[in-house]
């Protein structure tokens, strides 16, 4: 494994500021412009959009049950709301503007106020011009505590993000172009963790963690593999699996989350790693020093306490089926329907539209699924395009119908890869109007966008 070599020199190992916790009431998160230091110290800081001047946002932290009240202050000079990613919260307070509210207008502000029923690690961010908005640094974790959490001997956040920079360390301005919407959407040039080129950590060894990690980048898929350490993925997007499962990689989409409980098998001095693979290399970025003294090992982790989720059947659902189609190599030779209108492939791309569920792009006038409360949908999500999506659902999680028929975790994101067909289904228990999109940022401006009404 190679240390990450980014634009040129050497990184030091930085030291992570933990994000100050947030107070229960009066939350008050400031989007606005800032100045921060991520990249290597020989470089100059860079000039982003945080919430509250930090670079990931602060981390929110509340315990299941809870009320989260917090107020949205817009110090940008464009339109914001916050989305509050994987949350089962009432349809008002979803975050999506022209739709469950108005945008919040610059020097306005919005109060956002609900229950949280479910615990994991969740996370917020905008809902307007969202490719513009996250990529330059708009977004935090929200973690929701268990009423008795696991054993664990220490607890670690891992945001995972990837910035598109210029030599200067700046903010590459090249929002929304072709080539992006139209390929892998905005890819990056500089992975970070927390902000950070990359973490350490000193742990005795044997120790047990909990790492909650979250992909806020709006295109990279983070494929981890480990060094030194024995790693279960105890929960995905929010939700605990039935059992935690032992494994030697794990893929984060754009917008999932994974839980994972992690011994440092490494012996004491060594270090253990969390690398991440990439096309030219696999990079490490974080690494867990095995300090002492010496813990033995412990027996494998048990589950982590079950959300209270809705008891899914696939005995009368109804199946919806879904095509994706567009993009690069493939296009959209038939043309497709935007905002009314049947348009050829090259009208399509003057609108930047580049992609179209079922022969729709962007959001249409009718929902893609009109659900009764209560009725199980299925979706087989068929994707024809030539490159992955990360498909998500607001409100509500949902299982993968696995071949055979069995149910896999419950998640709100799924990674489609080009030629599958990956079904999923779901209890349409919270009533309203609920986004469906591709998390690929760039994807979801230029058609990857579509909803469904829950009644
Ligand atoms: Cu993080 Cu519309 O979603
Ligand atoms: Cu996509």
């Amino acid at each position: 494994m190679n240390r990450r070599a980014f634009l040129a020199g050497s990184v030091a190992a930085p030291v992570l500021t933990q994000a100050g916790l947030a107070s229960e009431t009066g939350l008050r998160l400031r989007a606005a412009p800032a100045h921060l230091q991520i990249a290597p110290p020989d470089y100059p800081a860079t000039s982003l959009w945080a919430y509250d001047g930090q670079v990931p946002g602060p981390a929110l932290r509340f315990r299941r049950g809870d009320r989260l009240e917090a107020r949205l202050v817009n110090g940008l000079e464009q339109p914001t709301t916050i989305h509050w990613h994987g949350l089962r919260l009432p349809n008002a307070m979803d975050g999506v503007p022209g739709m469950t509210q108005p945008p919040v207008a610059p020097g306005g502000h919005f109060d956002y106020a609900f229950t949280l029923p479910d615990a994991g690690t969740f996370w917020y961010h905008p809902h307007a011009n969202s490719l513009e908005q996250i990529s330059r640094g708009l977004s935090g974790v929200l973690v929701v505590d268990e009423a008795a959490p696991p054993d664990i001997d220490a607890e670690d956040i891992l945001v995972l993000d990837d910035w598109r920079l210029t030599e200067e360390a700046q903010i590459h301005e090249s929002f929304g172009n072709r080539h992006d919407m139209s390929h892998a959407g905005r890819l990056g040039n500089y992975i970070t963790v927390n902000g950070l080129p990359e973490l350490s950590r000193d742990y005795p060894s044997g120790a047990r963690l909990r790492l909650r990690l979250v992909n806020t980048a709006t295109a990279r898929v983070f494929r981890l593999v480990f060094r030194g350490l024995r790693v279960w993925v105890a929960a995905l997007d929010g939700m605990p699996l039935d059992a935690p499962q032992e494994v030697d990689r794990v893929a984060i989409a754009p917008a999932q989350r994974a839980d994972l409980l992690v011994d440092i098998a490494a012996a004491l001095g060594e270090e253990a790693l969390i690398a991440s693979q990439e096309r030219d290399g696999t990079y490490a970025m974080v690494s867990l020093r095995a300090g002492g003294p010496a813990q033995t090992p412990r027996p494998a982790p048990g589950a982590l306490p079950p959300n209270d989720l809705p008891d899914l059947t696939l005995d009368d659902a109804r199946k919806i089926p879904l095509v994706m189609k567009g993009g690069a190599m493939r296009g959209l030779p038939e043309g497709a329907t935007w905002k009314g209108t049947k348009m050829d492939m090259r009208a399509l791309a003057q609108e930047g539209q580049f992609w179209a569920f079922n022969g729709l792009a962007g959001m249409a006038e009718a929902p893609l699924v009109e659900a009764f409360l209560g009725e199980t949908i299925r979706i087989p999500i068929t994707n024809r395009t030539a490159f992955e999506h990360a498909m998500h659902l607001h409100g509500m999680h949902f299982r993968e119908v696995l071949p055979g028929g069995s149910l896999g975790p419950w998640r709100d994101t799924l990674l489609v890869g080009p030629d599958e067909t990956r079904e999923i289904a779901f209890v349409a228990e919270n009533p309203g109007d609920w986004m469906f999109h591709c998390h690929m940022a760039a994807h979801q401006m230029s058609g990857m966008m579509n909803w469904i009404r829950v009644t």
